[in-house]
């Protein structure tokens, strides 16, 4: 705050409160003990007189008080201006304290579940509950708070996965990240229409929905030559590049005609953002853990 703004602020706040302060004393009209007198303002409506009596002593000594508290107050801590108070409280301050009493009660537990391995660590209940609260903060605005994911955010509580479900692995999902990449019309970029539709009824075919037989097994060529590469021979995918299986009727995106015809024409992109740096080692391994809970 510049030294004009903050002269400001201190003129405003005191300029109030010493304001209220003579308005108060001003006012008192020469007061006696008596706070209850015969006199009246004069105003009278439908026979109903108002009385002139002196504000109650315990009330006026009340807000003579809270004038003194303020000033108390100013002087310990921030509010005039640029200056600090003499107790030297920041918010950052009291927040870095606090973090740092949560670091010692904590810290020694976190270590300690870091070091469990990932399946035993997922036995232990309350570790899952801390795994559940950091997936809440961390990761439920795209898995979803049960994990079960939404349209290009993966369900992480089925056995269907894109990189794979070891421990090893999801840690590795967690940690640095994954990037799913989808070529457009997979490794033939030259692929004509018709050639879309079939492989397209070929990819529906895996889980009996196809609507052109004859389209679905003229496919299967189109499909060894453009998509084996990633999805492999079978169709059943291949974590290595984070291709998922197209068999087992589950869908990262929709799985209509329509759903796949776009995946087919478009290619996908998609991320998991890297958590390392983010978060600690120990948080990573906790959530690894409990991702692990969700499907074991
Ligand atoms: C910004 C959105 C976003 C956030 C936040 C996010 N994820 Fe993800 N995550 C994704 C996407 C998208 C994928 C799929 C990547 C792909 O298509 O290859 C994914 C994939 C994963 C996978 C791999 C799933 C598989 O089938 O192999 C795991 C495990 C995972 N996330 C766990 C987490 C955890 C734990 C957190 C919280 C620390 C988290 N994610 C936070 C978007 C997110
Ligand atoms: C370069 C590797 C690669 C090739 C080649 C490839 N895909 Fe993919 N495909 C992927 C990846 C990776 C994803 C997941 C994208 C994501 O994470 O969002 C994917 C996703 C899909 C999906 C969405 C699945 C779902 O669960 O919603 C379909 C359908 C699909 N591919 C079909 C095909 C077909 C058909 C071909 C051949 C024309 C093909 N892919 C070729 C890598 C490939």
């Amino acid at each position: 705050m510049s030294t004009f703004w903050s002269v400001w602020v201190i003129v405003i706040v005191l300029g109030t409160i010493f304001g209220c302060a003579w308005l108060l004393l001003a006012t008192r009209k020469g007061q006696t003990n008596d706070t209850e007198t015969e006199n009246t303002t004069g105003h009278s409506y439908d026979g109903i007189e108002e009385y002139d009596n002196p504000l109650p002593k315990w009330w006026f000594y009340l807000y003579l008080g809270t004038c003194v508290f303020a000033l108390g107050y100013l002087a310990l801590y921030p509010g005039l201006g640029n200056y600090e108070g003499l107790l030297g409280w920041t918010s950052t301050n009291q927040w870095e304290a606090e973090v740092q009493e949560a670091e010692e009660k904590y810290g020694p537990i976190y270590a300690q579940f870091g070091e469990t391995p990932i399946p035993e660590l997922a036995q232990n209940e309350d570790a899952m509950k801390i795994g559940q609260r950091l997936f809440a903060n961390n990761c439920s605005v795209c898995h979803g708070t049960a994990a079960r994911g939404q349209v290009g955010f993966p369900n992480l509580t089925d056995d269907d996965w894109l990189w794979g479900g070891e421990p090893e692995q999801i840690l590795h999902s967690i940690a640095k990240g994954r990037q799913g990449n989808m070529t457009p019309k997979g490794v033939m970029p030259n692929m004509t229409n018709e050639q879309v539709d079939q492989v397209v009824n070929y990819v529906l075919s895996f889980s009996g929905r196809e609507k052109d037989a004859e389209a679905a097994e003229a496919g299967a060529a189109v499909f060894a030559q453009a998509c084996t590469a990633c999805h492999g021979a079978d169709g059943t995918g291949m974590q290595a590049v984070g291709a998922p299986n197209l068999t087992d009727n589950i869908w990262l995106y929709g799985s209509t005609y329509e759903w796949i015809k776009e995946t087919v024409v478009n290619g996908r992109q998609n991320q998991m953002p890297a958590q390392e740096g983010r978060l600690t080692d120990d948080q990573i391994h906790i959530l690894a853990a409990y991702v692990y809970s969700l499907s074991n």
